[in-house]
C-alpha cells in the first residue's frame, strides 16, 4: 500500500493535535467513517434493493422522510453507540437528541449532531446526496449531559466534516487545522487520502441558490443575483450557476472550483431552510478552515448562539469575495 495514506493512519498521526484527547476523538472519527461505508454501500446499490422511495413518516422538519434518511439515521446511531465516545447524537430526523443508552457512553466526552442524508430530493434520481456532522466536547463534567451540552455555538466545534457519496465517495473533514479529503477505494474499503490541506479559492464565479424562490428573496440578494448576471467581461461575468438540491454536492464543487451557495429567507423558510446545528455550523467550519466565509448574510455563522436543536438559518457560504459582496449587498437594504 506504499504511497496510500488511509483515515484511519491520518487520524492517528495527528493525533498529537489533540493534546486533550487520549485517542477518543480518533475512534469517534473512525465510527463516523465506518458508517459512512455501511451508507455507501446502500447508496450504490440503491435500486437494486428496497432502499427507495419515502419511508411513509414525517420527520419533526415537516419532511417526507426517505427510506434512506431512516436508514442512514440508524447506521450512524448505531455506529456511535457502539463506538462508545459520544454521550448525545443531535439528528435531523429525531424529534428530540438522542441520549446514547450504553454503560460506556454515559461519561463519554462527545456531542454529535448530524445529517445522516443531506440531499434525500436527489435520492431516487441518482444525483449527489451526503451526510454532515459536528462534534463538540460536553460541557457539562458530570452526571448525564443534557441540552446545554448540545446548544453551543459553532465556535465550539472539535470537529466537523461531511461525505459526499458521488461519483466517488469522499469524506472531508477538519478539526481545526486545515481541511483534509479522503476518497473511498471499494477495492480495499478504505478512505484515502486524496485531497490533502483543501482550500477554496478567494474568488469564483459559480454562485448556487433556488432561484426558483426569486420573488421571496431579500433585495440584497436579489441585487447580489442581478450583480452575477450582467454581462461585464473584464469581471468574467455572467457567472454560472450550478445547484443540485444538495448542500454537501453543491458546497464540495464551490470548495474546489470556488463560488457561493445561498439559501436566504424565503415565504416557505422565513428563517431560512438550512439547519444550524447541523448543516449550516460543520459546513461553516469546514470552509473557514479551507480559506472562505460563512454568515447568514450579516453575522458568522459560528458565532450564532442556539437556542433551539433544529432551529434553521440563511446562510451565504463560500469564496471569501463572493461571500462579503453578497453581504454587502444585504446590508445596503438592512
Ligand atoms: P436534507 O435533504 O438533509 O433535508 O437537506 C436538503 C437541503 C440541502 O441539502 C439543499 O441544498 C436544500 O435543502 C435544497 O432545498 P430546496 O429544494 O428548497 O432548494
Ligand atoms: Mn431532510
Ligand atoms: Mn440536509
Ligand atoms: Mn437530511
Amino acid at each position: 500500500m506504499s504511497g496510500i495514506k488511509t483515515l484511519g493512519q491520518f487520524i492517528i498521526e495527528k493525533q498529537a493535535d489533540f493534546s486533550y484527547a487520549k485517542g477518543e476523538l480518533s475512534r469517534l472519527l473512525r465510527d463516523i467513517g465506518i458508517a459512512s461505508k455501511i451508507v455507501n454501500r446502500e447508496v450504490n446499490k440503491a435500486g437494486l434493493v428496497d432502499i427507495l422511495g419515502d419511508a411513509g413518516t414525517v420527520n419533526i422538519q415537516g419532511e417526507g422522510q426517505k427510506k434512506l434518511d431512516v436508514f442512514a439515521n440508524i447506521q450512524f446511531i448505531s455506529a456511535l453507540t457502539s463506538g462508545g465516545e459520544c454521550c448525545i447524537v443531535a439528528t435531523e430526523e429525531e424529534d428530540d437528541f438522542v441520549r446514547i443508552d450504553s454503560p460506556v457512553s454515559k461519561n463519554a466526552k462527545y456531542i454529535v449532531c448530524i445529517d445522516p442524508l443531506d440531499g434525500s430530493s436527489n435520492i431516487d434520481c441518482n444525483v449527489a446526496v451526503g451526510t454532515i456532522f459536528s462534534i463538540y466536547r460536553r460541557k457539562s463534567v458530570e452526571g448525564e449531559a443534557t441540552l446545554a451540552d448540545v446548544l453551543q455555538k459553532g465556535t465550539q466545534q472539535v470537529a466537523a466534516g461531511y461525505v459526499i457519496y458521488g461519483s466517488s465517495t469522499m469524506l472531508v473533514y477538519t478539526t481545526g487545522k486545515g481541511v483534509n479529503g479522503f476518497t473511498l477505494d471499494p477495492s480495499i474499503g478504505e478512505f484515502c487520502l486524496s485531497h490533502p490541506n483543501m482550500r477554496i479559492p478567494d474568488g469564483g464565479n459559480i454562485y448556487s441558490l433556488n432561484e426558483g424562490n426569486y420573488v421571496h428573496f431579500p433585495e440584497g440578494v436579489k441585487k447580489y443575483l442581478k450583480y452575477v448576471q450582467v454581462h461585464d467581461e473584464a469581471t468574467n461575468r455572467p457567472y454560472t450557476s450550478r445547484y443540485i438540491g444538495s448542500m454537501v454536492g453543491d458546497i464540495h464543487r464551490n470548495l474546489i472550483k470556488g463560488g457561493i451557495y445561498i439559501y436566504p429567507t424565503t415565504a416557505k423558510s422565513p428563517k431560512g431552510k438550512l439547519r444550524l446545528l447541523y448543516e449550516c455550523n460543520p459546513m461553516a467550519f469546514i470552509v473557514e478552515q479551507a480559506g472562505g466565509v460563512a454568515s447568514d448574510g450579516f453575522n458568522r455563522i459560528l458565532d450564532i448562539e442556539p437556542t433551539e436543536l433544529h432551529q434553521r438559518s440563511s446562510i451565504f457560504i463560500g469564496s471569501k469575495e463572493m461571500v462579503t459582496m453578497a453581504e454587502g449587498m444585504m446590508t445596503e437594504f438592512s
